[in-house]
């Protein structure tokens, strides 16, 4: 039998070198070292994302996706896709820095909790009689005795491994001691004067977001920002079920979890946040978790093949409380991990505290809640009626910027908002950086601009007849930079503009079908309300303009920030609130779009370009 041949692969600016077998392709080579390269269609080679430069060294011949992907002019240059291409010898490999999955504008802030702090975790102070022998009672006898002179606290249990610090401590600092406990179970001993601390983690599809905050006063003492590292295994949900469901066939291939590449990073925030504020890891006396059905199953490592395949079905969607150390996380010993409830199908907990976060559930007028992701989840309350439904409309990456041409995340660089002008493109970059590529916002409004000056028509075709139009490569385009600095003509092509037909369809047949399923139309909402990154920084004129949204007359937009986040920092703090997303959760009418009657005439509709002008106007 011969040994397949090693090759040494040398990542450049990561400064990362890895020995991999023949037939490893640079994208696993990549991840097996730790670095995140964007791979939006989870390594299919239909992306185009994962976009790297053979520096030095002999790879694999191009393939035929390569070939429609990548110009000929990039191919010459050793573009290559890193999922597409196998070393055939030692490499020296560059990732530009649109291929990176890190650093892009996170989005942390929301509005603050309104909710008074009454943590299900407590704290009690106890000084601690030392033993002798006439009284050798055991340790945990003798706390237990003062928790019940002290506090009336009767017949506590313990958790095995807050146990085991209990004899060094008592016999290390002074005779008093911190007992951290869950309702009557003793979860963690501390130093007398350790307060107990909490982290709340909004785990979303793209971005996950971490607070930490004191569970007395209810302050956030620190907060981190990072990207999910699962991105560089696919960019929507089904692809990582996929990668997961098809590594776990593969016992033999070397390769992370995509629960332990998750855990990984709320390890790596968590150390960060305590080391940030001066307290440890076993200060950490709670987590509270919110994040859709899929990203909860990846966390916990539960069985995703029924998720994965109709009818969709989730392994668990109601709220669960799991010891964090059973679940890889490094906290206070005996700690749990809260999961918030889910409401159905894809739509899950990260929803359930989007809607705590904003208050939909207690508006008193008809209000519309959309966050938009790679899945959008959109809420319609109608206290009139006493109604509550959601749905999830797989949106998709676009808005991200990826299957978009020169697409790109919100990072340095993004080009994040366009004006046209009769001669003449307007740009505006994130951190005013030279033009890289496209982020949501910047694609939308050239797509508004575009239908505004009818470079493009109701069906989002190009007016070929338009000098501005021109033909590239791959086929009629709009040059939105000439470029600079090496980086390339940005651009957006007829099929980038089918793209975001397809994700428009998707949001605008769910914002409609809510409204069937509720007997309202357009003139009976009064708010909209828009969360996450996406909505907060999208230009709301152009997001009507292209009808993304209908027009509502008689409804105010509030642009609201992370409230996914707002909505887990309060279930982190108050037992009530858990029980108000339970409520919600029960009570919350879940649609399944895809199977709803008139979703297809809906979707195909919601791609077209609004006929009529609609009422951006009224919109400040
Ligand atoms: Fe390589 Fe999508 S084309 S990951």
């Amino acid at each position: 039998m011969t040994a397949l041949k090693k090759y040494q692969i040398s990542f450049n600016p990561a400064g990362k070198t890895v020995d991999v077998l023949a037939g490893t392709s640079i994208l696993d080579a990549a991840r097996l070292s730790g670095i995140n390269i964007s791979a939006v269609c989870g390594g299919k080679g239909s992306c185009g994302k994962c976009r790297v430069i053979i520096n030095q060294g002999n790879v694999s011949p191009v393939s035929e996706n390569e070939v429609t992907l990548i110009s000929s002019e990039n191919i010459e240059k050793g573009h290559r896709l890193a999922c597409s291409a196998f070393p055939q010898s030692n490499l020296k490999v560059d990732i530009p820095e649109v291929s990176m999955t890190d650093e892009f504008k996170l989005q942390l802030e929301g509005e603050n909790p309104s909710v008074d702090a009454d943590s299900p975790v407590k704290s009690y102070e106890v000084k601690i009689k030392p033993p002798s022998l006439r009284e050798p009672a055991s340790d945990l006898a003798r706390v237990s005795d003062e928790l019940k002179a002290g506090f009336g606290i009767t017949d506590p249990s313990v958790d095995i491994y807050a146990l085991k610090k209990l004899p060094a401590l008592l016999r290390k600092e002074s005779s008093e001691t911190m007992v951290f406990m869950r309702q009557n179970e003793i979860i963690g001993f501390l130093p007398a004067g350790s307060s107990p601390a909490g982290i709340a983690v909004d785990l979303g599809t793209t971005k996950v977001a971490a607070y930490l905050m004191d569970l007395k006063s209810g302050k956030v003492i620190a907060s981190a920002g990072a990207v999910n590292p699962q991105t560089a295994y696919g960019d929507d949900v089904m692809s990582r079920l996929d990668y997961s469901i098809n590594q776990k066939k593969k016992p033999d291939t070397p390769y992370r979890s995509l629960s332990e590449v998750i855990r990984d990073l709320i390890n790596d925030m968590t150390g960060k946040l305590v080391e940030e504020t001066g307290i440890t890891g076993e200060h950490v006396a709670d987590m509270c978790i919110a994040g859709n059905t899929a990203m909860i199953h990846l966390f916990l490592d539960l069985p995703v093949e029924q998720l994965a395949k109709s009818p969709y079905v989730a392994a668990v969607d109601t709220s669960i409380d799991v010891k964090a150390r059973e679940a890889g996380i490094n906290i206070c010993p005996g700690a749990y991990i809260h999961f918030l409830p889910g409401i159905g199908g894809f739509v899950g907990g990260d929803h359930t505290a989007m809607i705590i976060g904003s208050g939909i559930d207690r508006k008193k007028h008809i209000t519309l809640g959309v966050d938009i992701g790679t899945n959008t989840e959109i809420v319609l309350h109608n206290p009139v009626k006493g109604t509550c439904r959601a749905l999830s409309c797989p949106s998709g990456p676009a808005f991200e910027g990826a299957h978009v041409s020169d697409g790109m995340r919100a990072a340095k660089g993004a080009i994040e908002s366009v004006r046209l002008t009769d001669r003449e493109v307007l740009c505006k970059t994130i951190g005013d950086a030279e033009p890289i590529g496209m982020c949501g916002s910047g694609i939308i409004d050239t797509l508004a601009e575009l239908y505004r000056l009818g470079l493009i028509n109701a069906r989002g075709r190009f007016d070929r007849d338009n000098p501005r139009i021109k033909q590239g490569e791959f086929g009629s385009e709009f040059v939105i930079s000439e470029g600079g600095s090496g980086n390339g003509r940005i651009v957006i092509t007829q099929k980038d503009i089918a793209e975001i037909q397809l994700a428009k369809g998707a949001i605008r047949a769910g914002i409609e079908s809510l409204m069937e399923a509720d007997g309202i139309d357009v003139n009976d909402v009064s708010e909209v309300i828009l969360a996450g990154a996406f909505g907060t920084y999208i230009n709301l004129v152009s997001a009507v303009e292209i009808g993304l949204f209908p027009a509502f007359p008689n409804a105010g937009y509030n642009q609201v920030g992370n409230s996914a986040g707002t909505g887990v920092r309060m279930a982190l703090l108050s037992g009530k609130e858990r029980k108000r997303a339970e409520e919600i959760a029960l009570k919350i009418k879940y649609l399944e779009l895809t199977t709803h009657k008139s979703f297809n005439q809906r979707f195909a509709r919601g791609m077209s370009f609004p006929l009529e002008k609609q009422v951006a106007d009224s919109i400040d």
